[in-house]
């Protein structure tokens, strides 16, 4: 379900665009229901819709040809990487093409000198890191999915290793962008540092195929750590693992990773990822570092844990049992909805400063009790970013109305914190009425920077920002 109302508009004429298409792209044109379908509608509870045809595209002067030809005849253009984003970014609430940029998934140049590389836009986040195996590099950035490095810029994705390492925000060092009228850009570049004007990088990232086409990716890279310990450690309540996190962040204990996953979650992750874990608030950990370096942080950890009543430290030693843990994590979500047959999930996120984290989940923790809704939490909270799977019933127009209620809340104490709206989902259509509370007054200029890129608005319409 959405909160806006999904329409079909006049958008030009679409079977001379689609023709035209037909004859630069051949076959790689599809028509197909299933195949539209499939690209209308992504993860999360949202409503999709579908687009009226499906562009595959191979390369950025490919994807400029058809932004002209779509331009030409006004016809929207949705980009599409795996189409696992979480809040509608993908529907075509306009119809249009969608444009798969899967195809698009060479990585260019790898600099193990420079610590950076280059990729297409379809190249997914594990393709990546199998690919920088051999070089002891790797790639952090991990939403849950496989999701693909063009979407992942183009919702400044995060995960569970933001903490350490940052979020596409601080990994993204220069783009390939196709204009809405077909021009190739560059922005930013591959020095670590620039002063020449306007960082249109950070623009792009976390623009929601809003503002252009991104085609190819400039990402930092990072070593591999000489030793990494990863673990679990669980508390009898929430707030002690709260309390925990907060602590450790700000005693400045470099951990790479600090994820916390409620009881509720625990009892999907141990049924779907075949786990064993207790059924208590834990916190899923990891540090990086030398062996002795990450022997100091684990003990400071600890200390800090078992002043808050940590009872439980259990150590993957073995690589394999920590790939098995984060692979639990990271399907947290799908184990999730898997909790309440019948139900719908709805995965929603907020972030708040650190400091005010325990208030917040305190907080939302009492509401849901309040409400009689179920909604699991896990979350990055080294980031102060913590999601709410809601499970609920569609049928139960009673219950989806406590649900958009509650998310509602939710997002309201988090601005009321200083936090936001969305730590890591972004906006799509689900977060539209939510980007105006959280940015006020800016919320204009950024239409008139919308204005400026898209003119004819035909890139992603409807999403980010509603437009009059
Ligand atoms: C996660 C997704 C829901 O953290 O963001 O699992
Ligand atoms: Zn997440």
């Amino acid at each position: 379900m959405g909160n806006v109302a999904i329409k079909k508009q006049e958008t030009g004429p679409l079977e001379a665009c689609i023709a035209e298409l037909v004859t630069l792209l051949g076959d790689r044109l599809s028509r197909v229901a299933a195949v539209r379908s499939r690209h209308g509608r992504d993860e999360s509870h949202h409503d999709g819709a579908d687009p009226d045809a499906v562009a595959f595209a191979q390369t950025t002067e490919e994807v400029a040809a058809i932004m002209r030809i779509c331009t030409r005849h006004r016809v929207p253009v949705i980009p599409f990487g795996t189409g696992t984003s979480l809040e509608g970014h993908i529907a075509a609430l306009e119809g249009g093409i969608s444009l798969d940029l899967s195809g698009m998934d060479r990585i260019v140049r790898v600099s193990p000198d420079d610590l950076d590389c280059t990729v297409e836009a379809g190249v997914t986040r594990m393709q990546l890191n199998e690919h920088l195996r051999d070089t002891g590099l790797f790639f952090p950035i991990d939403p849950g999915a496989n999701a693909s490095l063009g979407g992942m810029t183009a919702t400044r994705a995060s995960g569970t290793n933001a903490v350490r390492y940052g979020t596409m925000r601080e990994n993204v060092l220069g783009l390939t962008v196709v204009t809405a009228d077909g021009r190739v850009i560059r922005t930013g570049g591959r020095a670590r540092k620039s002063s020449a004007g306007y960082d249109l990088t950070r623009l792009f990232v976390g623009s929601e195929g809003t503002l252009g086409i991104i085609t190819e990716i400039t990402l930092r890279l990072y070593g591999i750590p000489e030793a990494i310990r990863a673990g679990t450690t669980c508390f009898a309540t929430i707030a002690g693992a709260v309390d925990t996190v907060i602590q450790t962040i700000q005693s400045g204990i470099p951990i790479a990773r600090i994820e916390l996953i409620d009881e509720a979650s625990i009892t999907a992750i141990n049924r779907y990822s075949k786990m064993d874990l207790p059924v208590r608030p834990t916190l899923f950990l990891e540090f990086h570092g030398t062996e002795q370096g990450v022997a100091e942080q684990a003990e400071m950890f600890a200390a800090i844990g078992a002043g808050n009543g940590a009872d439980v430290f259990t150590w993957a030693s073995q690589a394999e049992d920590r790939n098995r843990l984060w692979a639990a994590r990271h399907s947290a979500y799908y184990a999730t909805m898997q909790l309440r047959p019948g139900a719908k999930g709805w995965p929603t996120d907020v972030c708040v400063p650190i400091s005010r984290l325990a208030d917040c989940i305190r907080e939302t923790q009492a509401d849901l009790a309040q409400s009689g809704i179920i909604a699991p939490i896990v979350g990055h909270v080294g980031d102060g970013n913590f999601h709410l799977i809601f499970l609920y019933d569609e049928a139960d127009a009673a219950e989806v109305a406590k649900v958009v209620e509650m998310n509602g809340r939710l997002v309201a104490r988090a601005l009321a914190m200083g936090g936001t709206c969305t730590g890591e989902h972004g906006i799509g259509y689900g977060k539209l009425a939510f980007l105006e509370a959280e940015h006020g007054p800016a919320t204009a200029l950024m239409r008139d920077i919308k204005r400026t890129f898209d003119p004819l608005n035909i890139l992603n319409p409807g999403k980010v920002l509603v437009m009059d």
